[in-house]
């Protein structure tokens, strides 16, 4: 038995970790279990890029100062079809709104080091493997650590412990949407200055590309690839010719260097109602996950645990449930609107080997011209990319 909290986390990712330092401002305790290492979660090569409000609860939370002085802040972002690139200008479209470019697992680090400098609890390599008592007034997560079953009991457990995690197991009578598509994302991470000041989304008749970043010296890119491929047949050779040809304009060339990690990422669209149950809350990917074009999935998991610690908050300092009561209801709006976002964003860009594909590709062109001709349009998808302040 460990010692009883408040709130029991599962997972130390962007939810678990926002959460708990939110609660620790309020004065409410939590401890997190991280199945991983240390090492493993700040070095997990994943998301790169911030929505505003995002980077406005880091700062205005106490952890952002790095953020400040590291952090890429972009103000625009290119799209590139038919042979062209046409920059979009964020800041013009959505005033005072921009994006930024820092990767999760600074995020994650920055999180980590602040949970503990200030007494936080945070076990690592601590598997959760079931928890009891979700409809009862304490419940029990047991963990197993060192090999050894250890049992933590608390008012509430929170499930940020991602799409492969166990607490979404935990609540009864789901409702399930989903989308698997029909194509996969190979990253990699170069030791290269970015080609490009800004994020390059690049649709190409041999599938999508795109050149982003995440420092002035490593540049990010990722390639549409069809989903059964391995890592193996992907050469650093292959994957740099390929890139070059999905990213080519005249008068521009992608620089290469030394490849420091790859790898494949399938792609989804999955949504799980409710997100609680009893004292369990679901919050980030355990609850829903977006395809990755138009990097909504970090934000919207930092989203959720924003939602959460009010609920806990409420409770704690006033008894009052109602926000605990409809955390799944608040949270849904933007979790939709971030998945239509992100199918919109995904179809956009991809390749499709459907029978309608050529269909498809004139719909392509013809919504990406309708934006470059029109300031609606395009601060329709301004706002959605920067990330809306409200969604009702
Ligand atoms: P996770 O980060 O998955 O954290 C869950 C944690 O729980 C993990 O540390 C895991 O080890 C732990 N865990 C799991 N099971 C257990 C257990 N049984 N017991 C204890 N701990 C457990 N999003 C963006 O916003 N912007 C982007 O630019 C972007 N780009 C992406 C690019 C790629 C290639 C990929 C794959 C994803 C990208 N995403 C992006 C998505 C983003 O990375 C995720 O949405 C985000 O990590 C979700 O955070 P989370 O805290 O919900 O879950
Ligand atoms: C990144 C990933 C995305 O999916 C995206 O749309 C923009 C940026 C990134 O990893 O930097």
């Amino acid at each position: 038995m460990s010692e009883p909290t408040q709130v029991a986390i599962v997972g130390a990712g962007p939810a678990g970790l926002v959460l708990s330092h939110l609660l620790h401002l309020q004065g409410i305790e939590s401890v997190i279990l991280e199945s991983r290492s240390r090492e493993y979660v700040e070095k997990r090569i994943r998301a790169g890029l911030l929505e505003q409000r995002t980077v406005d609860l880091l700062i205005s939370t106490g952890v952002g100062e790095r953020l400040k002085r590291e952090a890429m802040v972009h103000t625009g972002l290119n799209f590139q079809f038919e042979g062209e690139r046409h920059r979009i200008p964020l800041d013009e479209l959505t005033p005072g709104r921009n994006v930024t470019i820092y990767g999760q697992q600074e995020v994650v680090k920055d999180l980590i080091a602040a949970r503990l400098a200030a007494g936080g609890v945070i076990h690592f390599e601590a598997a959760v493997e079931s928890i009891q008592g979700l409809e009862g007034s304490r419940p029990v997560v047991r963990y197993r650590q060192n090999g050894t079953l250890v049992e933590l009991e608390a008012d509430y457990v929170a499930g940020c412990d991602g799409f492969h995690g166990v607490c979404r197991g935990a609540v009864a009578n789901p409702k399930v949407y989903e989308k698997v598509y029909p194509f996969a994302w190979l990253g990699i991470l170069a030791q290269v200055a970015p080609s490009c000041d800004e994020l390059i989304y690049a649709r190409h008749e041999r599938g999508f590309a795109l050149h982003t970043m995440r420092t002035p010296k490593l540049t990010r890119l990722y390639l549409q690839c069809p989903v059964e491929d391995s890592i193996e047949q992907w050469s650093d050779d292959r994957i740099w010719s390929e890139l070059r040809t999905r990213l080519n304009i005249p008068g521009w060339s992608l620089a290469d260097g030394p490849v420091v990690d790859k790898g494949i990422t399938e792609m989804r669209s999955f949504v799980h109602e409710p997100m609680q149950h009893g004292r369990l809350f679901l919050a980030g990917d355990s609850a829903h996950i977006v395809p990755p074009t138009g990097a909504k999935g970090m934000n919207l998991a930092i989203s959720d645990a924003r939602v959460l610690a009010a609920a806990f908050i409420a409770h704690y300092k006033s008894g009052n449930q109602q926000l605990l009561e409809r955390y799944t209801a608040d949270c849904l709006p933007r979790v939709w609107r971030a998945q239509h976002f992100s199918w919109w964003w995904t179809t956009l860009f991809h390749r499709f080997e459907d029978e309608d594909a050529a269909f498809q590709q004139q719909l392509q062109v013809s919504q990406l011209r309708y934006m470059l001709s029109s300031r609606p349009a395009l601060t329709s998808m301004a706002e959605n990319y920067v990330g809306l302040e409200r969604v009702v």
